[in-house]
């Protein structure tokens, strides 16, 4: 059995931010960070048009970014914790820059603002279009400094251990006293001892297949978390990303910025027509849960596979310093941004709901903690306004380490069981799991997508419960492996997704269901 002070379940910026602070306060102290692929593998690392921030512009307001975020959130955002992040967002910015991420200057040497869907003002702090990547460097990096502080790449949380695993009964009281995490190396199941555990898992785009989040994001923390009876809420809220790349042959989906929209450029339907005046005044700038809303719409009347983002009118020299990347992928498909237009479809892309927290990012179960896209604050509402994403996991990471310094780490000392893997064999048939992850992203893509309807829902539930009793059976009896954790994850989450959103009797953001207009 390992031993830690402090357990954090995914090194995203959400992980890594927590580790970082908690261990560089407390040397004497023992923060262990496992993570399920390669140590920088996480949505953070993809992230592209940047943090949503009220710096020094003159124009801007905290009130301005604050009302942006609610209309976004559609009146379900909680107001006092949208006040609380949007205040906070500078000074965590700050200490972005004094762990030595880089950000963008202008010709004057302010930080360069992007402005995206939603934003009243150009208030996104970014580093070119590979925001994610940068402030992931730097953060591994400052990580690996910190002598105290262990990362375990290729490290698979299977679940969380709590009062069922103690005394085989349901006492009443929960708490969280660490984690079985498999060691992808050797198969080996470790019994991790935490004193306080932190779920940053992330998100769960691949639940739908078409997405553009990467492999990773199959909503782990939120299946774990809902097994240990936590409470999650607001699963319906999926939010769709309006401009995928589009790929006829690609599952995964190269994301090309909001930011790109931000910088003028036009969506158009396959007539050259540019739509998006005809549904909304702030046209392609209105937020993401209504322009991917439109573009479904277009598709469907159509019937074509996908629209086109327009940037030809563009400075196209300040287009590719500004988005190198997404130039240079456009180029590589042979798409000549100055002549071409770009083919886009919307994508699963974040969950604006999951696993309920307070403000001190504290979940239902005792010394379990949530932070970033697999925790619920109460920031996003219906949907999450663009940039707002790396900046709450920011604020909350700060947070917890500031509840959790307080407390005490007395430590229970006494063992806990080992995994009982009893009664399970090596997986024969490894093309099972690959069959019922295929049927389970199809029939997310069909039945619970942007527009769903109370019989597509119900459908979905009735053909869902065939694959989870095919998979319950497979684990029972396999010798546990990653691809079937993350297919039962998903699976449990698909649950999630669907039961949450049979019980929304009224549309909002980003959930839409025609029985309810
Ligand atoms: P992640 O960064 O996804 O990290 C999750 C970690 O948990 C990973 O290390 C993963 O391996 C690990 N993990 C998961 N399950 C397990 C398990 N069972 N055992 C062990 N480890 C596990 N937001 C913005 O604010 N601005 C943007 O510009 C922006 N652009 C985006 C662009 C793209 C293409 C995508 C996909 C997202 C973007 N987002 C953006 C959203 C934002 O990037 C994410 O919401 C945020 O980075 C999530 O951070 P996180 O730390 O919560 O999770
Ligand atoms: C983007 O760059 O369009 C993504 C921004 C976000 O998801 O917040």
């Amino acid at each position: 059995m390992i031993k830690t002070d402090y357990l954090s379940i995914g090194s995203g910026v959400a992980g890594l931010t927590f580790a970082v602070k908690i261990a560089e306060k407390f040397p004497d102290r023992t923060v262990t960070i496992v993570t399920k692929s390669d140590e920088g593998e996480s949505n953070t690392k993809y992230a592209q048009g940047g943090v949503a921030v009220v710096l020094d512009n003159i124009e801007d307001s905290f009130q301005k970014h604050i009302q942006d975020t609610l209309i976004a959130g559609d009146g379900l955002c909680d107001e006092s914790v949208v006040q609380m992040v949007i205040k906070e967002g500078p000074k965590r910015f700050r200490e972005l820059l004094d762990w030595g991420v880089n950000f963008d200057l202008d010709a004057q040497g302010n930080f360069n603002l992007g402005r995206e869907g939603g934003h009243s003002e150009h208030r996104v702090v970014h580093h070119k279009d590979i925001t994610g990547y940068e402030v992931e460097r730097a953060l591994l990096q400052r990580a690996h400094q910190l002598k105290n502080v262990e990362l375990l790449p290729y490290h698979f949380a299977i679940d969380l251990i709590t009062e069922h695993h103690l005394t085989q009964k349901d006492s009443g009281k929960l708490s969280c006293y660490g984690a079985y995490v498999l060691n992808e190396r050797t198969g080996e199941i470790l019994t991790i001892k935490a004193k306080y555990t932190l779920l940053a898992t992330g998100g769960i785009g691949r639940v739908y297949g078409h997405t553009t989040n990467p492999n990773i994001a199959t909503g782990d923390g939120i299946a774990m978390a809902y097994r240990a009876k936590a409470r999650v809420k607001d699963m319906e809220f999926v939010q769709f990303h309006p401009t995928a790349l589009y790929d006829s042959n690609e599952d995964s989906s190269f994301l090309i910025s909001e930011a790109v929209r931000g910088f003028g450029a036009y969506l158009r339907n396959k007539k050259g027509h540019r739509f998006m005046p005809d549904y909304d005044d702030r046209a392609e700038l209105a937020s993401r849960d209504i322009v991917s809303q439109c573009i479904d719409n277009e598709l469907k009347k159509t019937g074509d596979a996908h629209v086109y983002l327009d940037c030809t009118h563009l400075d196209i020299t300040a287009f590719k310093e500004h988005f190198p990347n997404i130039y240079e992928k456009c180029r590589g498909m042979h798409i000549d941004i100055a002549k071409d237009w770009i083919p886009v479809v919307p994508a699963a892309h974040y969950l604006c709901g999951g696993i309920v927290v307070d403000e001190n990012g504290k979940t239902t179960i005792d010394n379990l903690y949530a932070c970033g896209e697999c925790s619920r604050t109460g920031l996003h509402g219906a949907n999450r306004l663009a940039s707002n994403s790396l900046l709450e996991a920011l604020v909350y990471a700060h947070n917890i380490f500031k509840h959790l310094s307080d407390k005490s780490l007395l430590f229970d000392h006494s063992d806990l069981p080992a995994w009982n893997d009893k009664g399970t064999s090596i997986p024969k048939e490894h093309v099972l799991i690959q069959h019922n992850l295929k049927e389970l992203q199809a029939l997310m893509r069909d039945y619970v997508g942007i527009v769903r309807s109370n019989s597509r829902l119900t459908k979905a539930i009735i053909k869902l419960d065939t694959i989870y009793k095919e998979v319950e059976g497979l684990y029972k009896e396999s010798k546990i492996n990653t691809s079937l954790c993350e297919l039962r994850n998903m699976v449990n989450v698909a649950h999630l997704i669907i039961g949450q959103s049979l019980s929304r009797k009224n549309n909002r953001g980003g959930y839409y269901n025609i029985d309810n207009a």
